[in-house]
This record gives C-alpha cells, sequence and structure tokens, in this order.
C-alpha cells in the first residue's frame, strides 16, 4: 500500500486556508514529493442559484444557519469521481464534527489504510443530516471543544496521516518515535548548549553510550506518561521490564 499515493479531497467554503498545510513543512514536503495528492473543492463552486447560496435556516428554528445538502452532495460526487479516475475504488468520506468518535493515533493508522479519503469540513450550525446520512461514512472530532468550523480539524488529520507516509519525514526524524506510537508520550529532548543559564543537559545523553541512553528514553516516556496520562499507561500495561526499570535509580 505504502507505494501508491493517497488521494486526498477536501470540500470546504474556505480552501484558501489550506495553503497551511500545502505550503509548509512535513506536510508541505509531502505533497511536493507526491506522496499523496491534495484536491480542495469549494463547496460554493457547487451551489444552484445566482446567489451561490450554501446555507438556510434550520427547520425547527433555534439559531444559526445549516449547510446545504445539494451542494455537498454534488462536491461529494466531484471528489468521488475525481478519485476513481486516480484509481481509487471505493473512496472513504469523512465528515469532521465535535460529535464524531475522537481522534487518536490508532484511528490516524486505521484511516491511512485507505486509498482515498474524502474530508467534508462543515461551517455554521453544521450540514443538513440527509445528505449526512447518504454520503458520509465516519464522523471524527479532533476533541471536545468545539471550533468555528472543520477547517482546522481536517487540517490536523491530513498532516497526523501525512507526516505518517514513507519519505514524508527527513532521515534523521522517524514517526515510529513519536508520541503514542508505542502507547507512550515522548521523552524530553535537549540540543546546545551543554549547560543554559545554570541548567546541564542530563549526563546520560553526552556519554555516548547508546544501549543507555535508549534505556534513559524509554523511561523517562514511562514516567511522562505515568505523571500526565494514566490513562494511556493503563489501557496499554507495562511489562516485567519496563517496571523494573521505573524502579531503577535515575542516573
Ligand atoms: N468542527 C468544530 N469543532 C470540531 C471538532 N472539535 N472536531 C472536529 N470538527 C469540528
Amino acid at each position: 500500500m505504502s507505494a501508491t499515493r493517497l488521494e486526498l479531497d477536501v470540500l470546504t467554503l474556505f480552501p484558501a486556508m489550506f495553503s497551511a498545510i500545502s505550503d509548509y513543512g512535513v506536510s508541505g514536503r509531502a505533497l511536493d514529493r507526491g506522496l499523496a495528492s491534495l484536491q480542495v473543492w469549494n463547496l460554493r463552486d457547487f451551489t444552484t442559484d445566482n446567489y451561490r447560496t450554501v446555507d438556510d435556516r434550520p427547520y425547527g428554528g433555534g439559531p444559526g444557519m445549516v449547510m446545504l445538502a445539494e451542494p455537498v452532495a454534488l462536491a461529494v460526487q466531484a471528489a468521488r469521481e475525481r478519485q476513481k479516475l486516480a484509481g481509487v475504488s471505493a473512496p472513504h468520506v469523512v465528515y469532521l464534527a465535535p460529535h464524531g468518535r475522537r481522534l487518536d493515533h490508532a484511528m490516524v493508522m486505521a484511516l491511512l489504510s485507505r486509498q482515498g479519503l474524502v474530508l467534508l469540513a462543515g461551517r455554521y450550525e453544521g450540514v443538513d443530516q440527509r445528505v449526512l446520512d447518504s454520503e458520509v461514512d465516519e464522523t471524527v472530532s479532533i476533541g471536545d471543544y468545539v471550533l468555528s468550523g472543520g477547517e482546522l480539524p481536517v487540517m490536523v488529520l491530513v498532516d497526523a496521516l501525512l507526516r505518517q507516509l514513507p519519505g514524508a519525514l527527513g532521515d534523521s526524524q522517524s514517526a515510529a518515535e513519536d508520541s503514542f506510537v508505542d502507547g507512550l508520550l515522548d521523552y524530553p529532548h535537549y540540543t546546545r548548549p551543554e549547560v543554559w543559564r545554570g541548567q546541564p543537559v542530563p549526563a546520560v545523553l553526552t556519554g555516548g553510550d547508546h544501549a543507555r541512553i535508549r534505556q534513559w528514553r524509554h523511561r523517562q516516556s514511562l514516567l511522562r506518561t505515568a505523571a500526565l496520562r494514566p490513562d494511556l499507561l493503563a489501557a496499554r500495561g507495562t511489562s516485567d521490564e519496563e517496571l523494573k526499570l521505573l524502579v531503577k535509580e535515575d542516573s
């Protein structure tokens, strides 16, 4: 699967926002290298009236506006057709919304196993439920708080996906060492100078003993996870070797 590029289509009312991922950093480089292709569609281009209307008042009353079903359906159809031409047999359609399943590393990896994703960013109070029922395969939230639209959540998801693609990170970096990959938080990092404002780098890191450094980092990951995210540690468990590592003197 890693040899084929990931096909991504984004449906949004604010396409210009997506330069934040296409023009910068690891995500920009992954796209430049052709590891994935990102097509951003403007939902307003799929409106059917002269005013290019994308929203209307909610049936039943209440505050805010609701995105119209038809432009969303037409945009999903356009994205599905583009993906089909790119060789994707069954694009997976994801709606980003606060009521979705909360995104984590395992979900990122599961989404990565798809050949193609169509990512719908909502605005206003939401999207007409009928088009969601007929077109969306999965609803994803990036956390228990509400943003003003799905664009930032889509970008969060795309960035998390792209950095996992083989070749996205430089030789010296590795997504395999990120936080969450083995159920633990990342260990602390240090660079020059060796003493900064009176604080030295932990001696083990300058000693050149790579086995000891690996062990120290593993222990730091365990300690940090126990302190900051005991829920992660409880879900993952700890091996006998790790328990031994934890009670060892910090040297
Ligand atoms: N849209 C608004 N808030 C969101 C969230 N927390 N996750 C995903 N999409 C959203």
